[in-house]
């Protein structure tokens, strides 16, 4: 093991895991699609790392900008103005949907999400929040909470008021529909939850865009726009988390943008600054951004709007746009959809595979439809990575979410990779 290596696990903690049971990689630079470790080897980055390098590795104009903004070496000072915070604000603006006006910027994507629902009971002064079965918000007490990912069960009780309503997890509808015969029960599932819950008690429904960590379930067309309507008719607020599905991840800026729904509010991180800084933020509704006008807006912190993370929001954003980088992924992604279409079809342990843009997953089945067995998840896992394929898996489902920068003939190659991993576990 490296002098690194060592020196980090007697004193860094690894998150979610045992620590005896990390497997840390030492990264060391990279380039697009691709990141290289310290052995020298180059790995395929399947995962965009943590679902976040939507511009890739080694970017250039992202650590031009990153060295600039170093240089200026301004301090955290939450109430301080500066070019690149107003910028950051102002490109926000331009990027999500009209009549979202205004940004709430902080450092990741539970503090994103904390913040939106704080807005979200101030402005209603109701209590109860509602989300989905199968989603994560983030790793704070109260996003562990409002997530519905096993790993908030060690927590709980957690925050009193979820209300939980079911996912588009069409291969598994809890309704038992055919796409011919689905009337977007899902989404109507809210209204069930909610009248159950009392809706005029309810401040706001979280919804992933695309759900990601815990299952990558695509809204059916027409999903979103329900969701509107039904919050629209009680009063309630729509919070559209984008914090993986953001940032070109689908192939629009947002995936609520595929259907044109205006949210109340939009938080997202990860692709906001690539990973290039730490980044978070909440783009709120010209409505919710008047009521703090008048009212003191009780949310705060000593790195609000830091000087570097406002400068990566803004060198992001340039970049995304210099380089088209987002108009570029939905021909990819159907390239992408293609290839695992080609692999699904002769391998019927792929039970299952759907996604958008470059965000995808492969669900694996036993003949029945049961889930293949955690060994051999395992095994898969040891496969990719005998290849150097770096990707996330849970339960039986495989992800695919490579930086928006790999080529298509990147894509052949890795799908490639995959196939051969796939095969000498599953064949
Ligand atoms: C949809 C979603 N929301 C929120 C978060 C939390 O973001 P962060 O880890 O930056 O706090 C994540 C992280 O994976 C996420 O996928």
């Amino acid at each position: 093991m490296s002098k690194v290596l060592d020196t980090q696990r007697e004193r860094v903690f690894y998150t979610w895991t045992a620590q005896k049971k990390a497997a840390p990689l030492e990264i060391t630079g990279g380039k697009g699609a691709r990141f290289q470790t310290a052995d020298g080897h180059w790995w395929w980055d399947l995962g965009s790392t943590t679902w976040n390098a939507n511009l890739g590795h080694g970017h250039a104009g992202m650590q031009k900008a990153m060295a600039e903004a170093g240089q200026r070496g301004l301090v955290a000072s939450p109430t301080a103005a500066f070019p690149d915070k107003a910028r950051a604000g102002q490109l926000l603006a331009e990027i999500t949907p009209p009549g979202l006006s205004k940004s709430f910027i902080c450092l990741s994507g539970a503090e994103a999400n904390e913040n939106a629902l704080k807005m979200a009971r101030m402005v209603t002064g109701r209590n109860q929040v509602v989300a989905r079965t199968r989603s994560y918000h983030g790793a704070t007490l109260a996003m562990l909470s409002l997530s519905g990912d096993p790993r908030r069960e060690l927590f709980e009780p957690g925050l009193p008021g979820i209300v939980r309503f079911t996912d588009p997890y069409c291969y598994r509808c809890k309704f038992d529909l055919q796409p011919e015969t689905c009337s977007r029960e899902c989404a109507l599932d809210l209204e069930t939850s909610l009248l159950e819950a009392g809706p005029e008690t309810v401040a706001a429904v979280f919804v992933e865009g695309v759900t990601g960590a815990n299952g990558v379930f695509p809204a059916p067309a027409g999903y979103f726009k329900r969701l509107r309507e039904i919050c629209d008719r009680h009063g309630i607020m729509l919070i559209c988390d984008e914090v993986l599905s953001g940032f070109g991840r689908t192939g629009k800026w947002f995936a609520i943008d595929h259907e044109g729904v205006v949210p109340d509010m939009i938080t997202c991180a990860k692709g906001l600054t690539g990973g290039y800084a730490p980044g978070g933020a909440v783009i709120v509704s010209d409505k919710i951004a008047g009521y703090f006008e008048d009212h003191t807006l009780f949310c705060g912190l000593t790195t609000y709007a830091h000087p570097l993370v406002c400068a990566a929001i803004c060198a992001a954003i340039d970049c995304y746009r210099q380089d088209s980088i987002i108009e570029k992924v939905g021909p990819k992604g159907e390239h992408l959809g293609q290839l695992l279409k080609k692999l699904q079809s002769s391998r019927p342990f792929v039970g299952n595979l759907r996604g958008i843009g470059l965000l995808w997953a492969l669900e694996l089945v036993e003949p029945d439809k049961t889930p293949v067995a955690a060994e051999k998840m395992d095994a898969l896992y040891a496969a990719l990575k005998k290849r150097r394929v770096y990707t996330f898996r849970r339960d039986n489902f495989l992800y695919l979410a490579p930086p928006l920068v790999i080529e298509k003939a990147e894509l052949d190659e890795v799908v490639g990779l995959v196939e051969q991993s796939l095969d000498e576990v599953f064949a």
